[in-house]
């Protein structure tokens, strides 16, 4: 792991606050996600399971956490893990020992894998409800079988078991963030910064758009970010208007704009940034006048979110911000006002994707959105206007912490974003 060690306060927490909305007499299976294969022997470099590390700070594959909440029980929280051998140590380097894992978790209960059989027919009889983990997310679309979705198979074969699903008391949870969860955003913003201002220097007309993301990826992984926390969007001219454009392969010219969505990753919790600049350094007149309209809704909808606040109201108001922007600069006149539905904003047609997401172990995190805003929520800001007649677009996009009281928190807040910030960083 590239990250400093995180306080194993923050899981044993986590764990508390999660046991305490189980049914009584419940027991609960996290497992690692798997290597994925590619083809021969390459695997995609390991990515833990965001859940049983929430839960436990477990980063390392074939592991499986076990949480009961049965009175009589010995153990209410278990660790297997992977063990270990010479063999392995000698090929892949040391893996947690037993020692290690408690130290990382705070679990004093840890079992190799290959014991796990052994207990599991007891663990499922002295319990009354099994909580299985279940991929609730509102935007979820996988085909691929998890090692969960394998466990959890395995468990339906048995019979007889009352289940229930773990993830929707995640998507609560997860979703307020402790201190030490807004310190390590806070941590992967500061990588993304450095990246930016790296950037901001290197840019020229003539370069291309990965040689930007290698820019990027350099900054981020000498200061302990793994890699980057989605695919990142290097889009210049025309391309900044295809939202999940991530060929970046194009040569920027002079004249054009660069639309940049990055984020690092630190501990596996995300930042997500987005900026927009010119590549010789100094923006057209028309360029500067969209880049304020957005800059203008960014700034309004940023205060917009305050506890209380709902979801779908919050969309709706940046809606409204937007579409007062839109007339101010021309792209919208009255007739698209008096044509507009309800179900078809005018706004839309140049702005269709929406304000804010939850962020954190995910870049598009767990949330009930239903549930009002509350106080260490983390969300993105996001408008952007895109024009394709113009051959253009803008966003921009940073990272707040929602306050008890007033205006969030922007953890981005000291990454250059004003016209006049940008145009003198880059000359
Ligand atoms: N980079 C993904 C997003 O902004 O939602
Ligand atoms: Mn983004
Ligand atoms: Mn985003």
């Amino acid at each position: 792991m590239k990250y400093n060690k995180i306080n194993n306060k923050l899981f044993i927490k986590n764990r508390k606050d999660f046991i305490n909305e189980l049914a009584s007499n419940s027991i609960a299976f996290f497992n690692s996600n798997d290597i994925y294969p590619i083809s021969a022997d390459s695997t995609l470099p390991f990515e833990q399971h965001r859940d049983i590390f929430y839960l436990s700070g477990i980063d390392q594959e074939e592991s499986i956490l076990v949480i009961s909440n049965n009175k009589n029980y010995d153990y209410k929280e278990m660790l297997f893990i992977r063990e270990t051998n010479d063999h392995i140590v000698h090929w892949e380097g040391e893996k947690l020992t037993k020692k290690e894992a408690t130290e990382v978790s705070g679990i004093n209960t840890v079992h190799w894998l290959g014991e796990f059989d052994r207990f599991l027919d007891e663990l499922i009889k002295n319990h009354d409800n099994i909580y299985i983990n279940t991929n609730e997310h509102y935007r979820q679309n996988v085909e691929t079988e998890t090692r969960e979705d394998r466990f959890i198979k395995k468990l339906k074969k048995i019979g007889g078991i009352n289940f229930k699903k773990s993830n929707p008391i995640l998507q609560k949870q997860r979703s307020i963030k402790d201190p030490i969860e807004i310190e390590l955003i806070k941590k992967a913003c500061e990588i993304t910064k450095k990246g930016f201002e790296r950037v901001l220097s290197f840019v020229k007309p003539g370069i291309w758009e990965y040689e930007i993301e290698a820019e990027f990826s350099h900054e981020f992984l000498r200061n302990k970010s793994k890699r980057f926390a989605y695919n990142p969007i290097i889009a210049s001219g025309i391309n900044s208007n295809y939202l999940h454009y991530i060929k970046n392969n194009k040569q920027c010219q002079s004249g054009e704009i660069i639309l940049m969505d990055v984020g690092a990753e630190y501990a596996n919790y995300s930042s997500d940034m987005t900026r927009t600049i010119p590549v010789n350094g100094r923006f057209t007149t028309r360029q500067k006048t969209i880049y304020q309209a957005v800059l203008n809704v960014k700034k309004i909808a940023t205060e917009l979110l305050r506890p209380g606040v709902l979801w779908k109201d919050f969309h709706i108001e940046v809606g409204n911000i937007m579409t007062s922007e839109l007339l101010k600069i021309g792209l919208l006149n009255k007739v698209d006002i008096q044509n507009q539905t309800k179900k078809k904003p005018a706004y839309k047609k140049y702005f269709s994707h929406g304000t804010s997401h939850h962020m954190g172990l995910d870049t598009h995190d767990y949330c009930d959105l239903d549930i009002p805003f509350e106080k260490n929520m983390v969300l993105t800001v996001e408008p952007g206007i895109y024009i394709m007649e113009e051959g253009f677009g803008i966003r921009l996009e940073d990272d707040v912490v929602i306050n008890e009281n007033g205006s969030p928190t922007n953890l981005m807040a000291n990454i250059p974003i004003e016209i006049e910030e940008i145009e003198e960083s880059m000359n």
